[in-house]
């Protein structure tokens, strides 16, 4: 496992590019991306389809790996971890959420959140199944905790993929839509939710089409055919972060 060194940013892109191959060809869909992500942000990804935001976050998260350049979260390096070492390390430091939810079927909400500790092993087995309830209750779903995901509305399962991507306690969440399909009152819901974690002192990166939302968000970055083409900052009144991360108190960049 590379050296992970301490880093003022959670999450630092330099210069990424990544092409796929389509028809024989190469494609080039991000084009020399660079971002910094300081601790305590809630950033909104913006802009049009297909133009780059799901293959960035994948950058973050693990999920893929750039052609070039260089991607450290937390000061990790993680264009040079294994796929092994990428699994180990995301299970521990990242919560994920997507718009489908992707809970596992034949698992009890409590049982998959509880699943991510299981599979990192970072609390003793007795504390997990305690651990898994008390963040369902955090998300309002305590008494819904023994039932499957079929047998819960969409709002209530994503509410349970973000308690499961809270299993761990990770500083770094990363969302790939998470309102996309649900109704406006169950997205109110959930973005809630969001910015309670971002005042708890997460870090919080959201894709979403939804520009009534991205409009509350304090920092919003646009990409647009595999760059940023818009990088904003929020009026400090309007920041949600935390008051004391240098999110909150700078108005910068
Ligand atoms: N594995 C892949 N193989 C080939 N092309 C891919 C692959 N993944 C993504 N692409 C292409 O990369 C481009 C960007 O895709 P991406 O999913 O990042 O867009 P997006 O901005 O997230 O769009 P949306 O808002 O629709 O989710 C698209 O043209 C897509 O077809
Ligand atoms: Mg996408």
């Amino acid at each position: 496992m590379p050296k992970c060194n301490p880093s003022p940013n959670i999450v630092e892109m330099k210069e990424i590019t990544k092409s796929f191959p389509v028809g024989g060809q190469q494609v080039q869909v991000l084009k020399g991306l660079s971002l910094t992500v300081e601790p305590g942000e809630f950033v909104a990804i913006t802009g049009p389809s297909g133009n780059g935001k799901s293959t960035a976050l994948n950058m973050i998260t693990g999920i893929d790996r750039p052609t070039n350049g260089e991607v450290y979260v937390n000061g990790c390096p993680l264009h040079r971890m294994s796929e092994n070492d990428l699994a180990v390390w995301r299970g521990e430091n990242l919560g994920i959420i997507f718009q489908f939810f992707q809970l596992l079927p034949a698992l009890s909400l409590l049982q998959n959140v509880a699943l991510p500790m299981e599979l990192a092993g970072k609390y003793p087995r007795k504390e997990r199944s305690p651990r898994a309830l008390h963040l369902l209750d955090q998300v309002g779903l305590a008494d819904q905790a023994r039932k499957l995901p079929a047998m819960v509305s969409g709002g209530q399962q994503q509410r349970a993929a973000i308690a499961r991507a809270l299993a761990n306690d990770p500083p770094l969440l990363v969302a790939d839509e998470p309102t996309g399909n649900l109704d406006l009152a169950t997205a109110e819901s959930v973005f809630e939710l969001f910015q309670g974690l971002v005042a708890q002192g997460k870090t919080i990166l959201m894709v979403t089409h939804d520009n009534e939302l991205a409009g509350r968000i304090p920092r919003i970055i646009e990409i647009r055919n595999g760059l940023i083409a818009c990088d904003t900052f929020a009026a400090p009144e309007i920041f949600t972060a935390h008051p004391l991360s240098k999110a909150a108190v700078e108005v910068r960049r």
